[in-house]
């Protein structure tokens, strides 16, 4: 059986773009291979959170995991910093990382350009450890959004240079997974790029905003004055909303307004308004289980416990053969 990981960084609530980018395909692929799904703690320290905030955030995405409907039963879910194997990894892929290619990965970019005053290290071998955090478990298969793509190309080059260092066919190659046709890319609300929890206020919608909270986001979208011309192409603002809808509405619905907008009858404010009624029926079953689970701490616990056992199981075996492979021997 193939073997799948992937993880969510513990930076705050789950938004859409975590949702519909990634965890719902979390949710469908434990059903039918080895799959690991972890909550990226270590990753999440570049950005330097006070201990109490990185407690919250990582028992968040947990709390958001097993909501949305992760099954802890067929699918191992942890902690990434109750396994330590991951460190230990991570260190010996540093060596065959090299600083040029570090600097060129866009992630590590656009981190120079937002946080100028915080570039450290962890930032530029960030994908390395992303590598380490999926080839600790040999997986095949990353269901990732389209923003992990080069991320994913990364660790096929840190896994394959492995290989040919110590001339042995270890890791096998992860690639990016979805199951449409091309991986997701969910825009924010801002009328300009993807949603994401550093893009401002307002731009995301996460999947424990209440109602309320999603009709003020929702209504306070950017959009223009309106179509001049029949068929005409929609801006940027508006084929966001457009594309918000081919995800939560129906495809009668799409089909009403987009209709609506070809003939230049739209109303923005109609839209939204479906949009938004739409998007609290879609993340309604993981809101109530979410306030249902939030603070049964026996059951937190004990999910992220039995996780980081089972986890440390499949890490500690390929970190024992690495350890083989590159000839740390005993006396
Ligand atoms: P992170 O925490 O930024 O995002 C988690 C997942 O959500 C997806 N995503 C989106 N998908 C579509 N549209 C969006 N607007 C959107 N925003 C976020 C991301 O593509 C991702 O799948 N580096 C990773 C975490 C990570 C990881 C790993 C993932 C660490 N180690 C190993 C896979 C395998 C990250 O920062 O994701």
């Amino acid at each position: 059986m193939e073997t799948v990981v992937s993880g969510i960084r513990s930076t705050g609530n789950l938004h859409l773009g975590n949702y519909y980018g990634a965890v719902q395909n979390f949710v469908k692929m434990q059903h039918e291979y080895n799959c690991f799904f972890f909550i990226a703690d270590l990753h999440s320290l570049t950005t330097h959170p006070t201990p109490a905030n990185l407690h919250n955030n990582v028992k968040q995405v947990l709390v958001e995991y097993l909501a949305a409907g992760i099954d802890p039963e067929k699918a191992t879910i942890y902690v990434q910093s109750d396994v330590p194997e991951i460190s230990e990894l991570y260190l010996y892929m540093n060596m065959n990382a090299y600083l040029g290619e570090l600097e060129r990965s866009t992630s590590f970019k656009d981190k120079v350009r937002s946080q100028p005053d915080n570039v450290n290290a962890g930032l530029l071998t960030y994908p390395v450890l992303m590598a380490a955090d999926i080839i600790i478990h040999k997986a095949t298969k990353v269901p990732v959004g389209k923003d992990q793509e080069q991320h994913l190309e990364m660790a096929r080059t840190f896994g394959n240079r492995f290989n040919r260092l110590y001339n042995h066919d270890y890791f096998p190659e992860p690639y990016a997974f979805t199951f449409s046709e091309n991986l997701v890319k969910i825009p924010g609300l801002d009328g300009k790029g993807k949603m994401g929890k550093s893009e401002g206020e307002g731009n995301a919608v996460y999947l424990s905003d209440t109602p309320e909270a999603i009709r003020k986001k929702v209504m306070r979208a950017v959009t223009d004055s309106g179509p001049t011309q029949e068929n005409q192409q929609k801006p940027q603002e508006i084929q966001n909303l457009f594309d918000l809808m081919k995800v939560v509405s129906s495809p009668d619905t799409y089909t009403h307004f987009d209709d609506l907008y070809n003939n230049c009858s739209i109303r923005y404010g109609d839209m939204k308004k479906q949009l938004a009624e739409d998007m609290i029926i879609a993340t309604a079953p993981i809101r109530e289980k979410i306030n249902e689970i939030a603070n049964d701490a026996p059951y937190l616990r004990q999910v992220a416990r039995y996780g980081a056992v089972k986890a440390r199981e499949s890490a500690s075996k390929t970190l024992k053969e690495v350890r083989e492979i590159i000839g740390f021997r005993n006396f």
